[in-house]
């Protein structure tokens, strides 16, 4: 491990010279400064693991040394040096994020403690920030955004669901809108937050596979069960299970959950024990469940245990005040994600992405802005860079999205295939501006399937793959997991 880096602060020469040779003496690395100022620039150019700070300073005190350092977020790992220790300085050092106090002249015994100490304690705390940072990277989990009334309120009633003994929980909204943002929300704020927290898309996995997926199964218990598995519900005891797309899930499966969820007990595939599991089920839909209910494709015994606590995440466009604020998280998450400096939107550009109406809600606001901000070069983002469909939303290309038959509009091609209804703007556009938009649309009309999407452009898979890449419509995680392991929608 490296050695510490300790900064010593004080302006008496003899003081700083007798630390140094203790510190190099309890191996630790010495850095010099005999003022305030120069102490702060060192601190900022190349921070210390602790800081020896004396009280009094030629240039300022060491109080307002460690009130700047606070204002930085720097302060941690300060230790005052003060030969006239005033308990009020006391306080409000402590109070400011001091780590402690040694009175002067020093007794190095003591001190040699107080520094194990303090570094032990930074390093503890750096640890438990960058697990608690981890988590929540690998989760995706971060706050919820959102200044609408609709979506106060709906953040209250998440908390109070979350905190609640409620062991099924049902959230509803169109895609985008922040269904699994609403399902990690409820579990990172209940006292299972320590406990998992595990998703399974139930429209992603094969219906023959989702019984032991769900409830495992004992070894033997068909040919290919050369071991014991545990399916989700026994990894997620204590914890949650978000079921994503339940409207999915066959109806001998929606009558075996119907039965876990009742008496919240599981039995493997094969198995001949029951077992009692503690798990929270959290089930997500962005079909009308009450219609797949009303038209016999979803159980209503099940529905209604579902719907027992339900959530339902307004579409963007009911809660166009949210639509800044959002703007606002996404640029700042880009900024840090891609080390640039954008600082807003230019005026026309806020008026375009007010105005559209985001049949894609959240996630296409955000897709939106990562895009921009990787091709913008100025500090404020320019239309220029806006997908067409929000610079354009009545253009011809996506009065298209709306023409459900194909008699709606537009010209006859050969073998049956048709030409959407097209008009230029008067500006003029550009072919890759109008390939892209195309590219886009059918993919959302095909709701995210590549191989449905390509099919509906008649062209590969890999074509359509090389077009997201090309036009940034491909995210990070998606691009790197082609990289080595085969896409699982295939
Ligand atoms: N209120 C919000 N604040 C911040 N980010 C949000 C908010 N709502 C959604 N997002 C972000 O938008 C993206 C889409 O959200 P999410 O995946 O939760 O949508 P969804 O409703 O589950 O969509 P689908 O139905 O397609 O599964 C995510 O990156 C999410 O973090
Ligand atoms: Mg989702």
């Amino acid at each position: 491990m490296a050695k510490e880096r300790i900064l010593i602060v004080d302006d008496e020469r003899l003081v700083r010279w007798s630390l140094k040779q203790k510190c190099e003496e309890w191996g630790y690395v010495p850095v010099e400064a005999e003022d305030g100022g120069t102490a702060l620039r060192l601190a900022h150019s190349d921070p210390p693991d602790l800081m020896l700070l004396d009280v009094r300073l030629p240039d300022m005190s060491g109080l307002e040394v460690l009130e700047k350092l606070k204002q930085s977020g720097e302060a941690r790992g300060v230790i005052m040096m003060t030969a006239d220790p005033q308990l009020d300085d006391v306080k409000a050092a402590i109070k400011m994020g001091a780590y402690d106090f040694v009175g002067k002249p020093l007794d190095f015994d003591e001190l040699a403690l107080t520094l194990q100490n303090a570094l032990e304690a930074t390093r503890l705390r750096t640890e438990v920030e960058s697990l608690r940072g981890e988590v929540r990277r690998r989760t995706g989990y971060h706050d919820v955004v959102g200044v609408s009334r609709k979506m106060t309120e709906l953040m209250g009633f998440v908390r109070k669901v979350a905190s609640s003994e409620a062991t099924t929980i049902l959230v509803q909204g169109e895609s985008g809108t922040g269904k699994d943002l609403i399902a990690k929300a409820i579990h990172y704020q209940s006292s299972r937050q320590d406990r998992a927290f595990v998703a399974i898309n139930c429209s992603a996995i094969p219906e023959t596979l989702m019984e032991t997926e769900l409830f495992g199964h004992e070894k033997g218990s068909f040919t290919d069960a050369k071991a014991m598995k545990k399916g989700l519900f026994e990894v997620s005891d204590g914890g949650t299970l978000f079921l994503d797309e339940i409207g999915e899930i066959s109806q001998f499966l929606q009558a075996k959950l119907l039965r876990v969820l009742e008496d919240q007990v599981i039995r493997r595939v094969g198995g001949v024990r029951d077992m009692q599991v503690d798990v929270r089920v959290i089930a997500a839909s962005n079909r009308d469940l009450e219609r797949a209910v009303r038209e016999g494709h979803f159980r209503q015994d099940l529905y209604y245990r579902l719907a027992i606590i339900s959530i339902y995440i307004p579409p963007l466009r009911e809660r166009r005040e949210d639509m800044m604020p959002l703007v606002d998280f996404f640029i700042d998450h880009y900024n840090r994600k891609f080390r640039k400096s954008v600082r807003g939107l230019g005026d026309e550009t806020r008026r375009l992405l007010i105005n559209y109406d985001w049949p894609g809600n959240v996630r296409e606001l955000k897709n939106a802005i990562e895009r921009a901000m990787i091709l913008e070069e100025e500090p404020v983002l320019r239309p220029v860079y806006l997908p067409f469909s929000v610079v354009q939303p009545h253009s011809g290309v996506t009065a298209f999205e709306h023409t459900s038959s194909p008699h709606g509009g537009g010209q006859p091609l050969a073998e049956g295939r048709w030409l959407p209804p097209l008009s230029i703007p008067e500006g003029g556009t550009s072919l890759e501006e109008v390939e892209r938009a195309l590219v886009e649309l059918a993919l959302r009309q095909a709701g995210g399937n590549q191989t449905h999407a390509a099919r509906l452009l008649d062209i590969s898979r890999d074509a359509l793959r090389y077009k997201m890449k090309k036009f940034g419509l491909m995210h990070a995680d998606e691009e790197s997991a082609t990289a080595d392991t085969p896409q699982s929608e295939a």
